[in-house]
């Protein structure tokens, strides 16, 4: 049972159907031996029709997230689920989005079922750096980078302050923009806080990890070295 529990975990059907995978023998092992219910190998040694199972529990991924996709499951329209295998929204536990990013904020997102990493990613408390690239609809006035580092700019209700971000400017109308933290529609919030307009966001880092070209609307997993690089000691 414990095979056909594991793969139905994945998303791959319900119990009744991986059982029925396996009474017909598409099951196997990566020498192409068909497994039993009982049997439970290494999961990167398991087969179903010659192919490799999708990636483990505790697993992460990288998106590239196109604008016009919401990140809630529940939405109507374009989700970012729509960009990954159908199987992956029937997975248990659930693959999650670290924190969100807007339907019309592209780049670096990032799914997980492990709770733990999830939560440390997005804690204030681990200060993991989030970096965004903000394009403008007027220039800037040049006092944007105090008031943001400030740590004492208020958005509309919210009980506390922002937490100091950094900005880079690099154009008149463009900019980069280091966040620790990540309230609702906090970069478009701030930039309206200053009287002026978000036109394009784009997030190109987290941690230390980038996109590093991959492209749009395309995903990967990650692996060790990447989810050193989210958590920088
Ligand atoms: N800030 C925003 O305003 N939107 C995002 O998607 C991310 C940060």
């Amino acid at each position: 049972m414990k095979l056909v529990r594991h793969i139905a975990n994945l998303g791959y059907g319900s119990r009744k159907d991986v059982q029925r995978l396996i009474r017909q023998k598409r099951v196997t092992d990566s020498a192409g031996r068909p497994l039993s219910d009982h049997e439970l190998i290494a999961h990167d040694e398991i087969r179903i029709d010659g192919e490799p199972l999708d990636p483990p529990q505790g697993s992460v991924i990288l998106l590239n997230k196109p604008v016009g996709y919401t990140c809630s499951a529940a939405d109507q329209g374009h989700i970012v689920y729509d960009l990954l295998p159908d199987r992956f929204r029937h997975r248990k536990p659930t693959m999650s989005t670290v924190g969100r990013l807007d339907r019309d904020t592209s780049g670096l997102l990032l799914l997980t079922d492990d709770g733990t990493l999830l939560h440390k990613i997005i804690s204030p408390k681990s200060h993991v750096p989030k970096v965004y690239e903000v394009t403008l609809a007027r220039p800037l006035e040049g006092n944007e980078g105090d008031v943001f580092a400030s740590g004492s700019l208020m958005l509309k209700s919210e009980k506390t302050p922002l937490l100091p971000a950094e900005l880079e400017v690099t154009g008149e109308k463009s900019a980069r923009l280091t966040l620790r933290e990540g309230r609702y529609h906090q970069i478009r919030r701030m930039f309206a806080a200053v009287g002026n307009h978000v036109e394009a966001l784009h997030r190109s880092k987290v941690g230390n990890l980038t996109l590093d070209g991959l492209e749009e609307g395309h995903w990967r997993l990650c692996d060790e070295s990447d989810i050193e690089k989210l958590l920088p000691s």
